[in-house]
Order: C-alpha cells, then sequence, then structure tokens
C-alpha cells in the first residue's frame, strides 16, 4: 500500500506518492496524466546505470512511447550548457505543450529538469521521481527549480510544480551510508523546525531507518514531505514561513562555498551542521535552553554524522570570513541576513534579528574546537 501526500494548491494541488515498487507502477501513475502516451526522461548516469532499465521496462509494458537523456551526475550539471542541452533535446523529441516529461534522480536533476520544463514553450509539466533520500523529502516537492551560475548556487530558476511526485523507497538501498545519511540532515530539519514529537519519533527509530528498516523509511519520507506540503501551501513563493524550510542553510551555504561545493562536505552534512549551528546561537541568544543544541548534537552523533565545524576536513577560513560568505546568500534582505532561529526543538522561527556578533562567536567557538 502506498502512502499518498497531497500538495493542496488549488488547480495545481499533486500528490507525493510514497512506497515500495513505485517505478513498477509508474505507468498507471502517469496515465491520467497522459493526453497521448508519450514521455521524456532525463536521468543521470549513475542512476541510469542502477534503475533506468526497469523503468523503460514498465514504460513500453503500459504502451508509453519513451526516449531518456542521460548527463552526467554531480552538482556541475545545473548549468546554463546542460539546461540549454536538455531543452533542446525535449524539442528533439517533439514534446508538446500538453506532455509530460520525467526528472528521473537527485536533487540535480529534478532541480535542472524542473526549470527545463518551466520554459519549454512557455511551460510543460513534470514528474518527479526523485532517487536520493534528499529529493524524496524535499527537492523534489515543492516547485522550486533552478540552476546554477559562475555567481552561486540557485541563482537562476523558476517556481515550478510538478504534476506528480513518485517517491519509490526502494531505490534509497542504492545509496551509499554516506548519501543516505546527508539526506537525513534534511530529514531532521524537519522535527527541529516544526514538530519535537517527529524529532522525538527519529530519536528512537532513525538508527534503524538508516540500517534498512523500510516501515521507518516510509513513514519517515512522508512525515517528512507533509510538513513540506503544509508550508508550501501556506506559502507557496516563499514571502514568509516557507523560509522555515531553510532551518541551518544559512550556515550551510556559507560551509559549501568555503569548502568548494565538494566532497569535503555535502549538502545535506552542512544542513546537519548548520542545524546544529542554529540550535547554538538560540541557546546563546537566550531563545532556548542550552540543552536543545546539545541534543541535536547527541543525535547527530549516534547517528555517526558530522555535528560540529571539527567534523569538517581540511582547512576552513575564519569566523570573519565565514560571515562574509553568508551574506552572498539569496535570502539577504538590505543587507540583513535571514535567520531561522529557535524557542525549543520543534519551534522555529524566521527573523532577521540576530546579533552577527554572536554568529561569529558560535563560528569562532566552532572553529577553535578544530585546533584544540
Ligand atoms: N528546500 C527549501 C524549499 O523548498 O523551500
Amino acid at each position: 500500500m502506498n502512502e499518498i501526500v497531497t500538495v493542496g494548491l488549488g488547480n495545481r494541488a499533486y500528490d507525493i506518492v510514497i512506497g515500495q515498487g513505485v517505478i513498477a507502477q509508474t505507468a498507471n501513475h502517469l496515465a491520467p496524466l497522459l493526453p497521448r502516451p508519450k514521455v521524456a526522461i532525463v536521468t543521470d548516469e549513475n542512476v541510469a546505470r542502477l534503475h533506468l532499465t526497469a523503468l523503460k521496462d514498465v514504460l513500453s509494458t503500459g504502451g508509453i512511447v519513451h526516449a531518456a537523456l542521460t548527463l552526467p551526475a554531480g552538482e556541475s550539471t545545473k548549468s546554463w550548457s546542460n539546461l540549454s542541452k536538455t531543452v533542446e533535446w525535449f524539442l528533439d523529441q517533439q514534446i508538446e505543450r500538453n506532455d509530460i516529461v520525467i526528472a528521473f534522480g537527485g536533487g540535480v536533476i529534478g532541480d535542472l529538469v524542473g526549470f527545463a520544463a518551466a520554459i519549454l514553450r512557455r511551460g510543460v509539466r513534470y514528474v518527479q521521481m526523485p532517487t536520493s533520500l534528499l529529493a524524496q523529502v524535499d527537492s523534489s516537492v515543492g516547485g522550486k527549480t533552478a540552476i546554477n551560475t559562475p555567481h552561486g548556487k540557485n541563482l537562476v530558476g523558476a517556481f515550478h510544480q510538478p504534476s506528480l511526485v513518485l517517491a519509490d523507497v526502494d531505490v534509497l538501498g542504492s545509496l551509499t551510508p554516506r548519501d543516505f545519511l546527508a539526506g537525513y540532515g534534511e530529514v531532521m530539519k524537519y522535527g527541529l523546525l516544526g514538530s519535537l514529537d517527529f524529532f522525538e519519533w527519529l530519536e528512537r527509530n532513525a538508527p534503524a531507518m538508516a540500517q534498512g528498516d523500510v516501515a521507518a523509511r516510509i513513514s519517515a519520507v512522508k512525515t517528512s514531505c507533509q510538513m513540506k506540503a503544509e508550508i508550501v501551501a501556506r506559502d507557496e513563493k516563499e514571502r514568509g514561513d516557507r523560509a522555515l524550510l531553510n532551518l541551518g542553510h544559512t550556515f550551510c551555504h556559507a560551509l559549501e562555498a568555503a569548502t568548494g561545493y565538494s566532497d569535503r562536505l555535502l549538502h545535506g552534512e552542512g544542513v546537519a551542521i548548520g542545524c546544529a549551528l542554529a540550535f547554538e546561537t538560540s541557546a546563546r541568544l537566550g531563545l532556548c535552553s542550552q540543552e536543545s543544541p546539545s541534543r541535536v548534537r547527541e543525535h547527530l552523533a549516534k547517528m555517526g554524522m558530522k555535528a560540529d565545524l571539527a567534523d569538517i576536513p581540511g582547512d576552513l577560513p575564519g569566523a570573519e570570513d565565514l560571515v562574509q560568505l553568508m551574506y552572498q546568500d539569496k535570502k539577504v534582505v538590505e543587507g540583513n541576513l535571514t535567520f531561522i532561529m529557535a524557542n525549543g526543538i520543534g519551534q522555529s522561527f524566521v527573523t532577521q534579528d540576530v546579533d552577527i556578533e554572536v554568529v561569529k562567536q558560535v563560528l569562532s567557538d566552532g572553529l577553535d574546537q578544530r585546533s584544540a
């Protein structure tokens, strides 16, 4: 039995289908959306190697004509050149305004294909088939699409909601433990931002989930998607509450920039450390007790994840430089950084009223631990 979460956006509402064997059901889920039995799939080399044949076989059996474009794996694929390649390929395939294109991969493929769909013939529909934990719980839901430019990550894009999200938790079994845990950083984020109950559930169940407990995986993906769906339905274009989803991200973006968007720090790992830093800052500001950041770090350590600046390998710039990197964030408004702070676990809020000297001190103390 699949779990279904609906993103309630009126006549643009769509379902997120979560379960085992969802890829094998693709033709059935797509059928009601297709004016003619034809789709174009974009994927990356890793996903193609592991799962593309299964998807193509299912579509063939269901009588759906399909073609696939396979792009290199990795963040650098979210580029102008691959956007142009994808759009031209869709045109070569004679994808019409009413057809559906499929993003079959992790966050990189989802963001790139979603943006290509947003601009192709002024907008075609697309289906997200996320294959990483991070994509299943975050990037495939909510319609944020983008590419990177030499100026930074996700700087050119569009809000373009998918028509359907098909999240097959079986594919999570092919992720490396490191990639799974990086995605887990985004799962934990939901507990921290809005639900102590969910965080406590994760404290009890996440270790088994990381070991492969499928029921726990389905439940965690479902709860994460429900929380994201509620926030997106309230604030699709991030004029308010949606910024809560950026808990830990202002710190994370600075750390990703400082580590050159490299293997030294995966995005989800940066989110996890960023959440711990956001809670530490909240405690120093007197917004929550010291118990909250300690509990976040303890949970990350139990999961075998990076929890502190000290856990990032290689050199890092000083606190002042890290703060300067934060100011490159998309969410800077009139020179003010936007932070997500917390009154406790599950009680986050958006604010621009944070003393930057406290942030600097938190970073500086974290950097000192590295040299201790
Ligand atoms: N990943 C943050 C958002 O979708 O708003």
